[in-house]
């Protein structure tokens, strides 16, 4: 059974985890505060960020997993989608780690990673999917609906086709000024809140595809008319506000989920990505999936949000299929 050591840092988290197998031996992530003041990632900061906590993260994730760093026997680390600086810092730490001890490189996508982090396996009776099923990856970044033949035979049945789920959450909380990353603060809030209080437009978009900039423009407008007549109209109306948002932009996944479960006749869903977190599209999720009769998969909430951990499954099963990456690749961005 190959340990590996995995590396994640494609925007503004660093991730190190160590696996053996498929079993997970430590997954450390270190987040980088110094976005918030700026409301959203800023690029230059995350690469110097990266290149701070790079070495401290790895050395403990491999102390965590008590292993010694003489037993890893491959690098696996994500080489694009992301930041071309952050990325930067990920790919050439790995690079120097498997030359200098002379291990095999394994290279990840960082989406198929998120789709992959359902095979992690904490404990061997761990429950985990069987092919095919369907997975609907939310991000900040991405906003598909997959079908998984198998491991590596995705097949995309439907994407955004301008903003990503979580951008647009992300815009609604920096419009009402709340913070950033939105998602947690408006999951949190709305939770106080009436989600049919509000009625926001759900765009009709051909397909299985979605659209999420309209909702953030028809969110917009309606504040605006509101504030123009009251002042305090967010301050005021702030939870009801966050439940309406959160209920339009969960309903929409959910209607192209069901449409895209029903076209192809599988019964087993997982969700993926940041936006996974989101405590009212899980309960809606599971409520769905008790209608329908799905298995349903939800995601560890220290697996949806990036990780190194799902970099580290998605390069377990490479290394069963002997798929080494040559030590000249450089990261991509798309
Ligand atoms: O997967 P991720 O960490 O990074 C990307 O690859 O984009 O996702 C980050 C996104 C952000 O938009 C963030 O606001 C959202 O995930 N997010 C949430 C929650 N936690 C994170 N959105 C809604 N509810 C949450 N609890
Ligand atoms: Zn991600």
């Amino acid at each position: 059974m190959p340990t590996i050591l995995a590396i994640e840092s494609s925007c503004d988290d660093t991730s190190a985890a160590i696996l053996r197998g498929d079993r997970l031996l430590s997954n450390v992530i270190a987040s980088q505060d110094v976005h918030r003041q700026y409301g959203g990632v800023v690029p230059e900061l995350a690469s110097r960020a990266h290149q701070q906590s790079i070495i401290p993260v790895v050395d403990t994730a491999i102390r965590k997993a008590g292993i010694d760093k003489k037993e890893i026997d491959a690098v696996a680390f994500t080489r694009g989608p992301g930041l071309l600086g952050s990325l930067l810092v990920g790919v050439s730490f790995a690079k120097s780690f498997a030359l200098a001890s002379g291990i095999p490189l394994i290279e990840v996508n960082h989406l198929q990673a998120h789709v992959l982090s359902h095979f992690i396996k904490e404990t061997d009776d761990s429950d985990v999917p069987q092919s095919p099923f369907i997975c609907l990856l939310v991000s900040g970044g991405h906003t598909q609906i997959i079908l998984l033949k198998s491991h590596f035979e995705m097949e995309i049945l439907g994407s955004t086709i301008d903003d990503a789920a979580g951008e647009a959450i992300d815009k609604a909380a920096k419009i009402m000024d709340l913070g950033y990353p939105g998602g947690p603060i408006i999951d949190r809030l709305a939770k106080d809140g009436d989600p049919l209080k509000f009625h926001f437009a759900e765009p009709h978009i051909p397909e299985l595809n979605y659209s999420f900039s309209g909702i953030k423009t028809s969110f917009l407008y309606f504040l605006r008319d509101q504030l123009a007549q009251n002042p305090d109209f967010v301050a005021e109306n702030q939870a009801d506000l966050c439940a309406s948002i959160q209920h339009t932009i969960v309903s929409f996944l959910l209607k192209k989920l069901t449409k895209a479960m029903n076209k192809t006749g599988i019964r087993q869903v997982a969700i993926a990505g940041g936006v996974s977190a989101n405590s009212y599209l899980r309960e809606n999720l599971v409520q769905l999936g008790k209608k329908h009769s799905w298995k349903v998969f939800l995601p560890k909430k220290q697996f949806c949000t990036d990780n190194a951990a799902m970099v580290g499954i998605a390069g377990y099963f490479k290394y069963l299929n002997g798929d080494f990456a040559d030590i000249s690749l450089p990261p991509y961005t798309r």
